[in-house]
């Protein structure tokens, strides 16, 4: 039996006749059409489809990218969903505290460095001014394009 529901996302409102047992993710996904929440191990379990609830975006995003905080960016949404409640409800953790909390969210590309490093950027203040990514970015973009150099035939 469907029932009448209105979600609020992202400041839109959405009215939505659901079956009582549809996830939110499948909600958010597959009704609105929010693919950026993303599903991992569909079962609650490893946090890949963590959302906030009530809450804006976070400077976490910024330092994910310039800290290579992630890879195939699959768990990325639930990481940093996971470290702004962390660093909501306590803005200056240990790299241990943040190690704990963020033990629920798994990750099979980065070894976990590198989301560790992002986060305690945000918590060091040691967010990087845009121009020096936008600097690596560059570099990755003249790296990238070197492979397709035309290559001159030799005789
Ligand atoms: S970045 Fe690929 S699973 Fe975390």
């Amino acid at each position: 039996m469907k029932k009448q529901i209105r979600l609020f996302v992202n400041g839109e409102e959405h009215d939505l006749q659901l079956e009582a047992n549809r996830l939110l993710l499948q909600a958010l996904r597959d009704d609105i059409g929010l693919t950026g929440t993303k599903e991992g191990c569909s079962i609650g379990v490893c946090g890949a489809c963590s959302v906030i609830k009530d809450g804006r975006l976070h400077p976490l995003q910024q330092v994910f990218i310039e800290y290579g905080g992630f890879q195939c960016g699959i768990c990325t949404p639930g990481q940093i969903m996971a470290a702004k409640a962390l660093l909501d409800e306590k803005p200056k953790p240990t790299e241990d505290e943040v190690k704990e909390w963020m033990s629920g969210n798994l990750c099979r590309c980065t070894g976990y460095y590198k989301i560790l490093e992002s986060v305690m950027a945000v918590v060091n203040n040691k967010i990087s001014p845009d121009f020096q990514f936008r600097k690596r970015e560059q570099q990755a973009k003249i790296q990238s394009l070197d492979v397709y150099k035309s290559v001159t035939k030799t005789d």
